[in-house]
């Protein structure tokens, strides 16, 4: 079947991010975000695109402060209260009846009850006449312990993330499912050595 070009979006379930700010008076803001992208390993960079009128982006060009929050399927719920129209002055913690996760690194606070927080300084904005991306510096990345495995390592089977899959009606909510399938990055060089590997042997 052919489809628009612009139906590109359909076919790659999307995460979708749970995006805090605070306005400059201080009204804290929620919104989902599905087109949220990490910029390459080992870089610390995250990149958002956002909607022109979106309080959230008035908020970063303001406080040059966000956090990205990760979420569970448990949040579904969620996404509509937090992506309705809401006037900017409208608190949407407590519009969603969401409880906060105080920050470290910046005064936006998280969201409680997600399972990993970014909390992100803006580094740079990509302008265009319909559309902004949002470049974030992650200064502090926090994961739940709950999601994680005997080695430490992120288990989506617990985390569940939310992801989205675009129709021509609407959102199809839905998750990803572990393969059971593990490739270490050396595979991909002759030596089978990862060149990035130092870069990942300490946690801070
Ligand atoms: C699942 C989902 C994903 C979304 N992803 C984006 C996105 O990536 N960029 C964007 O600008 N708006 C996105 N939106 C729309 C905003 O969440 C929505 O317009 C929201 O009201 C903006 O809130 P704000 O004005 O408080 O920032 C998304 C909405 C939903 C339901």
């Amino acid at each position: 079947m052919l489809l628009k070009p612009m139906m590109r979006e359909g076919l790659i379930p999307l995460p979708v991010a749970f995006i805090s700010t605070i306005s400059k008076d201080g009204v804290r803001n929620i919104a989902p975000y599905a087109c949220v992208m990490p910029v390459l390993r080992p870089l610390d960079l995250i990149c958002i695109a956002s909607a022109l009128k979106r309080d959230t982006l008035v908020n970063i060009r303001d406080t040059g402060q966000f956090v990205i929050n990760m979420v569970g399927a448990d949040f579904s719920d969620k996404v509509i209260p937090t992506a309705r129209f809401s006037p900017p002055e409208a608190d949407e913690f407590e519009l969603a009846g969401l409880a906060e996760k105080p920050s470290e690194m910046i005064d936006p606070p998280g969201i409680a009850g997600g399972y990993a927080w970014m909390e992100c300084e803006l580094f740079k904005l990509y302008e265009e006449p319909q559309y902004v991306l949002v470049m974030g510096r992650v200064v502090r990345l926090e994961v739940a312990d709950a999601v994680l495995d005997a080695e430490g390592e992120f288990d989506v089977n617990k985390a569940r993330p939310l992801m989205m899959a675009g129709t021509h009606k609407g959102m199809r909510f839905c998750t990803v499912a572990d393969m059971d399938h593990f490739v270490p990055f050396g595979a991909m060089f002759a030596n089978g050595q990862d060149p990035l590997a130092a870069k990942y042997q300490k946690t801070p």
